[in-house]
């Protein structure tokens, strides 16, 4: 079989996959992207990584590995390749640098930012650990790595609470989602200290949003993200990371399911589960909607966007990301 022969074999087949969600005229432009972006990844020993709320054509057309922010700190320290484009927000590729600080880490758009990671600078978090001394610092991976380079231990909202209680102490200072904090609180004795930051897509959502969805749909499963507020946590029937809801729906298999988070998980879910039917919100990341399959080509071209962070914050950094992944799911 050609090449050509090949590849067109390989886009119908995920074309297939993710018909429901890319209209065909916007699969026009998308083929040859993808055809271009997966030769070019295998001439240059590129890997890409990509978080759970990359559209349809990343997900399914160029990742190598698409999974949660947790996953993906695991993944680029295991990584063989010699570049790792990482489509996500800024801070999942500083992650990835800081896993794999020999290799090159490209995003394919620097302003790929996250309202958790604006809300806090490494000089709020020494003037928190002034006016608590000796108390811990759990961060969210959803941080600069100013702030990891002053935190005890990261945290994704995986294993937030595994976290926590590791530290055998009976108070932690919890940054910067006070969402998550307060999901941790309701699980742990452990005194959660918790700073003001929010998700703006997932602070959204409401308990009455829930309701109304139940409603009009009768047995269906309403599954959250732990960045949501604690009321519309209470409304849904199962909390997890992003990873962890898309292991609930694999494994359950409902007949019809809400997840309460970014849009487009939903369908890369759907592509995966095509017998369950999704409810889909329409909250999407402005954010992680900057990465496109032509900035992703753009930037694995000219190997632009190249991460850097300077060697002792670096150093500092990756020591609270390491025991993050040290302590697992
Ligand atoms: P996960 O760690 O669940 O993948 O979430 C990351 C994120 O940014 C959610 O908004
Ligand atoms: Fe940040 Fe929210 Fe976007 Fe996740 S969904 S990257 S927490 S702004």
């Amino acid at each position: 079989m050609s090449a050509q022969e090949q590849f067109n074999r390989s886009s119908s087949e995920i074309y297939k996959k993710i018909s429901k969600h890319v209209p065909e005229i916007e699969w026009k432009v998308h083929a040859p992207l993808i055809e271009k972006i997966n030769k070019l990844k295998k001439d240059k020993n590129a890997v890409i990584l990509a978080h759970n709320y990359q559209t349809p054509e990343i997900y399914h057309g160029v990742s190598d590995i698409a999974a949660d922010s947790l996953a993906l700190a695991v993944e680029a320290a295991k990584t063989s390749a010699d570049i790792i484009v990482l489509c996500g927000v800024h801070f999942m590729a500083e992650t990835a640098k800081l896993m794999s600080p020999d290799k090159k880490v490209l995003i394919p758009d620097m302003d790929a930012g996250c309202s958790l990671a604006a809300s806090l600078t490494g000089e709020d978090v020494r003037l928190l650990k002034k006016q608590y001394p000796g108390v811990p610092v759990v961060s969210y991976v959803n941080t600069s790595a100013d702030v990891k380079a002053e935190t005890d231990v990261c945290c994704t909202s995986a294993n937030a609470v595994k976290v926590v209680e590791s530290l055998n102490t009976d108070k932690v200072i919890f940054l910067p989602d006070q969402h998550l904090a307060n999901y941790v609180a309701k699980q742990t004795k452990v005194k959660i200290i918790s700073w003001k930051g929010s998700c703006i897509v997932h602070e959204q959502f409401s308990p009455k949003e829930i309701q109304d969805i139940r409603k009009a749909n009768p047995g269906i499963k309403v599954i959250g993200h732990p960045e949501c507020p604690s009321d519309v946590l209470d409304a849904c029937d199962f909390a997890g990371s992003t990873g962890g809801m898309i292991d609930y729906v694999k494994k359950n298999q409902p007949k019809k399911v809400m997840l309460v988070t970014e849009c487009s998980m939903s369908d890369n879910v759907q592509a995966d589960n095509p017998n369950v039917e999704f409810i889909k919100p329409c909250n999407l990341c402005p954010y992680m909607k900057k990465i496109t399959l032509q900035k992703i080509l753009d930037c694995l071209e000219n190997e632009k966007n190249e991460i850097f962070i300077e060697k002792k914050m670096a150093k500092a950094a990756r020591q609270s990301v390491q025991r993050m992944t040290e302590i697992g799911r």
